[in-house]
């Protein structure tokens, strides 16, 4: 497999390709997604769950991000990395380029910052200044005391049309991908319609130009429940490098999510 870029995700979308994509915090196992062909992972600031056991991913520092940012990148050879900018660290201008840098000089290719059309200044910094960027709208975690809770976001007319026009104002800002996470599947379709960039969906249904998952949620290693969204890949398998490997095969052939893992509404 040749090195994936920002070009690579593009032109998949262009050719209507689908992207497989997966979180990873180690060398180790993202060693195994790289071979088994995977496009992208992400050093997810969902290691404040899955790693370290807190209840959301506020506790987590860019300290934390930058390490397992190394420790990813040690294991990856082809893969695209992105690296997740946790809680408060791009509050303003300037402290997304000082965090971002600190990122993308651990190994990151791309950052991933969570917020709509307010970022929209921030990420045309970044971008000036060399940093590829991959926006995050719907159930953004990071706003988890906001919203009240780990909610589906974009269910009622106005929170969708706005959804719509926050992921266009970051395409312009010069946004190169779009996570949309836990919002209703005609959402997701409407946006990927909508914006020449991919978007990569968890929780989005399956018209999105890609797919991510939480590796410990498709290993079936996750603490405590299974999301909605998602599908342990390693009880059809047996072995880690095969469940990628199907969950990539699902996800290019339109197989996965199935009608089971979306919110229809
Ligand atoms: O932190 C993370 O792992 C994420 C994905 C769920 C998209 O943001």
């Amino acid at each position: 497999m040749a090195k994936i870029t920002t070009s690579t995700l593009i032109k998949m979308k262009q050719q209507g390709e689908k992207i497989s994509t997966i979180t990873a915090y180690d060398a180790s196992f993202a060693k195994i997604f790289d071979q088994a062909g995977i496009h992208a992972i992400l050093i997810g600031d969902s290691l404040g769950m899955v790693l370290q056991g807190q209840d959301d991913t506020i506790p987590v520092s860019i300290e934390d991000m930058a390490y397992h940012t190394q420790c990813v990148k040690r294991g990856v050879e082809n893969t695209l990395i992105i690296g997740d900018m946790p809680f408060m660290s791009y509050a303003t201008t300037e402290q997304a380029q000082i965090n971002a840098a600190k990122l993308m000089q651990a190994g990151a290719s791309m950052v991933k910052m969570e917020g709509g059309a307010w970022l929209v200044d921030t990420i045309k910094s970044l971008v000036e200044r060399g940093i590829p960027v991959c926006a995050h709208l719907g159930l953004t975690p990071q706003s988890v005391n906001v919203f009240g809770g780990f909610k589906v976001q974009g269910r009622d007319d106005a929170q969708a049309q706005q959804m719509i026009k926050d992921a266009q104002a970051l395409e312009v800002a010069g946004a190169q991908l779009l996570v949309l996470e836990c919002i209703p599947a005609p959402l997701g379709k409407s946006i990927s319609e909508a914006i020449s960039i991919p978007t990569i969906g968890i929780g989005a249904g399956k018209d999105t130009d890609g797919q991510i998952l939480v590796m410990h949620d498709a290993l079936g290693i996750s603490c405590s429940y299974m999301p909605k969204f998602s599908r342990n890949f390693i009880k059809e398998t047996g072995d880690i490098k095969k469940a990628i490997e199907l969950y990539i095969s699902e996800v290019t052939k339109g197989n996965f999510p199935g009608e089971d893992h979306i919110f229809k509404s």
